[in-house]
């Protein structure tokens, strides 16, 4: 069985159906990535995993049910969402925000301490700015910070939700970089993305999810042979 795995998945809100029995796996220290246009379900997905959508079917992790979990047993768990549109604490400073990736380690000091070294080791430009408030940071360090504090919280598996979202190319780059980077330090990590350039270029394996489901998935290499999703999604015609 993979590390990470979605078995028919159904969520809707209210009236409306969202997701349509996906179905979806991540193996150990892989990176998958899930593409899809606005509105396709990708968030809906990562909020059903981390509990703040109530969904029906199965999830699994490290071989055991957490779809009845609670948001916070799922953190527990290692499963640790980072959200679109980052959601910092804009009137804290950088290291409060790190700091606030850490609370359930409150008894952990030396332990959180030496994260966050790491983290400034990591991520340079946040040793500088750590004392300026987050919200006065620009959107590339808000969105390094927005991972940092995720990987505070000591995930075992890392859902990222749009990371590029809003970011100039070479900014893109720069997160893209330090995604893979992330990844080739033995993180597991399921990335959703709408530019399915930077999505093929950093992921072992892709899903396209469009109007809730599945509509295909494989390699990035076959993917991008393939003519439906190079007129869709590479917009090579
Ligand atoms: N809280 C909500 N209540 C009702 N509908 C929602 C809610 N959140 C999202 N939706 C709808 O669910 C669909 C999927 O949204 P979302 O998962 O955010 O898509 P994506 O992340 O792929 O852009 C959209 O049609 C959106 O309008
Ligand atoms: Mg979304």
């Amino acid at each position: 069985m993979s590390l990470f795995e979605v078995r028919d998945l159904w969520v809707s809100y209210g009236k409306a159906l969202i997701l349509e029995g996906l179905s979806l796996e991540v193996e150990e220290k892989e990176l998958v990535a899930l593409i899809g246009p606005n509105g396709a379900g990708k968030t809906t997905l990562l909020k059903a995993i981390s509990r703040v959508a109530e969904p029906r079917g199965s999830i699994f992790f490290e071989g055991q049910r957490v779809d009845h979990l609670s948001p916070v047993e799922v953190v527990k768990r290692g499963i640790i969402h980072c959200p679109e549109r980052r959601r910092l604490f804009p009137d804290l400073s950088v290291e409060d925000n790190l700091r606030m990736g850490a609370y359930l380690r409150s008894k952990d000091k030396d332990g959180v301490q030496r994260d966050l070294e790491l983290m400034f080791n990591l991520f340079p430009i946040l040793r500088e700015r750590r004392t300026q408030d987050a919200g006065t940071l620009s959107g590339g360090e808000q969105q390094m910070l927005a991972i940092a504090r995720s990987l505070m919280s000591q995930p075992k598996f890392l859902m990222l939700d749009e990371p590029s979202l809003g970011l100039a190319v070479l900014v893109k780059k720069l997160i893209a970089d330090t995604i893979k980077d992330i990844r080739k330090r033995g993180m597991t990590i399921l990335l959703v993305e709408q530019d399915a350039v930077l999505a093929f270029d950093m992921a072992d394996r892709v899903y396209v999810l469009e109007l809730g489901k599945i509509a295909l998935q494989g390699l990035p290499q076959e993917l991008m042979e393939n003519p439906y999703i190079k007129e869709i999604y590479l917009g090579i015609v």
